[in-house]
Order: structure tokens, then C-alpha cells, then sequence
């Protein structure tokens, strides 16, 4: 499991690695390379928006994850995320981080639902967001130049009533037990 908690001054260094890392920035957008003073800037930027959380694996950063693009009335709000370190994928942190940031959003803040968009060859990223409870809403053609080509964007949406389907499979996925667990 992961925790999050707040992006601390202390992370800007690891942020610029992760940042600046060929595989993360491929499925992200911004220009690279990013400074520390760019880094610097985004965070600060990110919270005037919303809260910007830090993805811990015990007491080791991972990667970032937040809500931003608050609209209040409609009781809706987007979400970023990254796990910043490549030898960490594939182990289901981006899942339980999205999880965790969700319940946050459902139960904290009551909002109604959550929007992302990602970019349509980002495989990874669409399966685990639907297991998230996220469903395509829109594709968006040609929106990002990467690497000599365009891709198009998915518009990807959660409302409380997936995130609650979504939940009891996380659940019972995170109950699972290995035969080196501890009978409970
Ligand atoms: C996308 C990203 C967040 C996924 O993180 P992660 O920790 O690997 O995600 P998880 O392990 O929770 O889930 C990944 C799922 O995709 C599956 N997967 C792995 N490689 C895959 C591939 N090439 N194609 C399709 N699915 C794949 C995994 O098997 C897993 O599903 P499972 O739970 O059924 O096993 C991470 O790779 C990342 O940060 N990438 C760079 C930046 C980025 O893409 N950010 C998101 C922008 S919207």
C-alpha cells in the first residue's frame, strides 16, 4: 500500500529526476528539460489549485498525484498523477495511490466526479484507471507531438457510484492472502 501526503521542499530534487526521466516524460506534458526552478514553479502553481501529495512507498517518494481544476458548483475537479521512478511500475502503487486520492475526493471533499485525460497509447495508465472505475468519455484527436508523431487524447471520468463498484474490487484485492501472510 501507499501513502500520500503533502509535496515537501525536500522532494524538488527528486522531482526534477523524475521529471526529466525519458519514460515518465513521454507520457506526460511539459518541456523538457525542467530545472529545479521549474519545479520549483509547478508545485507552487499546483497549490494555488489544490493540494499537490507526494506517493510514498513507506517513507520512500515514488511520485506525485493531485486534484486541481476545482468547480465547485458542479462538484467536480480534475486529477494529475505519475509514479516518477520506472522500476516501481507494475506493482499496483499508481492503482492504490489513485484509490487513495479518489476516496479523498468522494469522501473528503464530496465532490460528484473526477476527470483526467491521458494520452491514447499510454496502455498502462488507461487499465489501470479503469480499474479504477474510470470510463472513456471522449477522444480528443492529434492533441500532443511525441517523438515525431501525434497522439490523440482519452478524456477519462470516475462518479461516486464507480468509485464505490471499484472500491470492493480494490478491497478485495488488498485482502488477498499469500501463504506467507498471516492467517488473521
Ligand atoms: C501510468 C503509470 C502511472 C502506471 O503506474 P503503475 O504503478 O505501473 O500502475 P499499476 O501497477 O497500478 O497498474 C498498471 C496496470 O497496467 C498493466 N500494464 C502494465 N504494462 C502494460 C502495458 N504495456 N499495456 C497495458 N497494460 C499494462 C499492469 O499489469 C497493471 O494492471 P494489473 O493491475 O491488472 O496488473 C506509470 O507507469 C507512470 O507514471 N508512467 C509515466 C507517466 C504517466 O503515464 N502518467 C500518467 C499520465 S495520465
Amino acid at each position: 500500500m501507499v501513502g500520500l501526503r503533502p509535496v515537501l521542499e525536500s522532494d524538488y530534487p527528486l522531482i526534477q529526476q523524475w521529471v526529466n526521466h525519458p519514460e515518465v516524460w513521454r507520457y506526460m506534458d511539459y518541456e523538457l528539460p525542467s530545472s529545479l526552478e521549474d519545479v520549483r514553479d509547478d508545485i507552487e502553481r499546483s497549490r494555488i489549485e489544490g493540494e499537490p501529495f507526494t506517493i510514498l512507498v513507506g517513507d520512500r517518494p515514488i511520485g506525485r498525484i493531485g486534484l486541481n481544476q476545482f468547480r465547485r458548483r458542479d462538484r467536480i475537479c480534475s486529477m494529475y498523477m505519475f509514479i516518477g521512478e520506472p522500476a516501481f511500475w507494475g506493482q499496483g502503487y499508481a492503482r492504490d495511490a489513485v484509490m487513495t486520492m479518489l476516496a479523498f475526493a468522494f469522501d473528503r471533499l464530496d465532490l460528484e466526479q473526477v476527470e483526467l485525460w491521458t494520452l491514447a497509447d499510454n496502455n498502462r495508465a488507461l487499465s489501470m484507471y479503469v480499474k479504477c472505475g474510470f470510463v472513456e468519455e471522449a477522444r480528443l484527436r492529434r492533441r500532443s507531438f511525441k517523438e515525431g508523431g501525434w497522439v490523440d487524447h482519452v478524456v477519462m471520468s470516475v462518479n461516486r457510484e464507480e468509485f464505490a463498484k471499484a472500491r470492493e474490487a480494490w478491497d478485495d484485492a488488498t485482502r488477498i492472502v499469500t501463504h506467507d501472510s498471516p492467517a488473521s
